[in-house]
């Protein structure tokens, strides 16, 4: 039997794990999806060495400290800074990340064609994924943060002239997830409008506070599932690939 997974510190009900699982019992394919809860990322390499997993995802809080036991990350991972799937090929491990197919589909669906600015609410890992394909789609952005040593404006500094002109807004910050789901980013909504669309990065509720809000006012919405889906097929066709170079 094949043997993948998902490393991360609290794993909990992981989504990955039932999509993979099911997808090995629907299509017959004789393998296994495995959770591994490590207290530090210094763990690796003794999973490593006692489970011949294949491939694995990365999730939090490991997508950045990863990077220091790999022996090649592509030049898209290294630019966004992160690491959410990684592969054996050749007696290597090499790191992609998969999280920008997730937000690629997203935005795609969302028709952000007209879309010339965009805010993204959060300046963390996902954050950095989202800057990274808004710079290769030539789309303006704004990092909006709590803090004004990390982001370009904070949350006080959003006026309504700002909300108005960049009509792409993105929350990357886990403000609205269960159990908080009365929770919404703190932004002025009344000025948001049809012309805007908003994606949530938040998959659990599929229907944040923020996007209710958001639809509330006429915008077109998007939620985090089709990220997380599309992130975990485009970690399989990585394996897959992997697969075939060995063959
Ligand atoms: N759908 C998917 O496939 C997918 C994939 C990856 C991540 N996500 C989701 O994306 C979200 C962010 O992930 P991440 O890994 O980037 O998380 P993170 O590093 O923990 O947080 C992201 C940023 O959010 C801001 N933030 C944190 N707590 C906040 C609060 N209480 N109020 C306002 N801002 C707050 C912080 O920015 P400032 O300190 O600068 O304000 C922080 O850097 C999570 O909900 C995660 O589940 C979804």
């Amino acid at each position: 039997m094949r043997h993948f997974g998902l490393i991360g510190r609290t794993l909990g009900h992981s989504f990955s794990a039932k999509f993979f699982n099911s997808k090995f019992a629907a299509e017959q394919i004789d393998a296994d999806y495995l959770l591994f809860e490590l207290e530090s990322i210094d763990e690796l390499p003794k999973l490593l060495a006692t489970m011949p997993l294949e491939g694995f995802n990365v999730t939090i809080p490991y997508k950045q400290s990863i990077m220091r036991y790999l022996d090649e990350i592509t030049p898209e991972a290294r630019e966004v800074g992160a690491v959410n799937c990684v592969e054996f090929s050749d007696g290597k491990l090499i790191g992609h990340n998969t999280d920008v197919r997730g937000i690629e589909a997203s935005l795609h669906w969302l028709d952000i064609e007209n879309c010339k600015r965009a805010l993204i609410l959060g300046t963390g890992g996902a954050s950095k994924a989202v800057q990274h394909i808004l710079r290769t789609q030539g789309i303006e952005y704004k990092c909006v943060s709590r803090s004004s040593e990390r982001g370009d404006i904070t949350y006080d500094e959003l006026t309504p002239e700002i909300i108005a002109q960049h009509t792409l807004i993105i929350n990357a910050t886990p403000v609205g997830m269960h159990p908080d789901v009365a929770q919404a980013p703190d932004i002025s909504y009344e000025h948001i409008g049809p012309e805007h669309r908003v994606f949530d990065l938040v998959y659990n509720p599929a229907n944040t506070e923020f996007l209710r809000r958001a639809k509330e006012r006429g915008a077109m919405t998007m939620g985090g599932m089709l990220m997380l889906q599309t992130q975990a097929i485009a970690s399989w066709h990585v394996w897959r690939k992997a697969e075939e170079h060995t063959k």
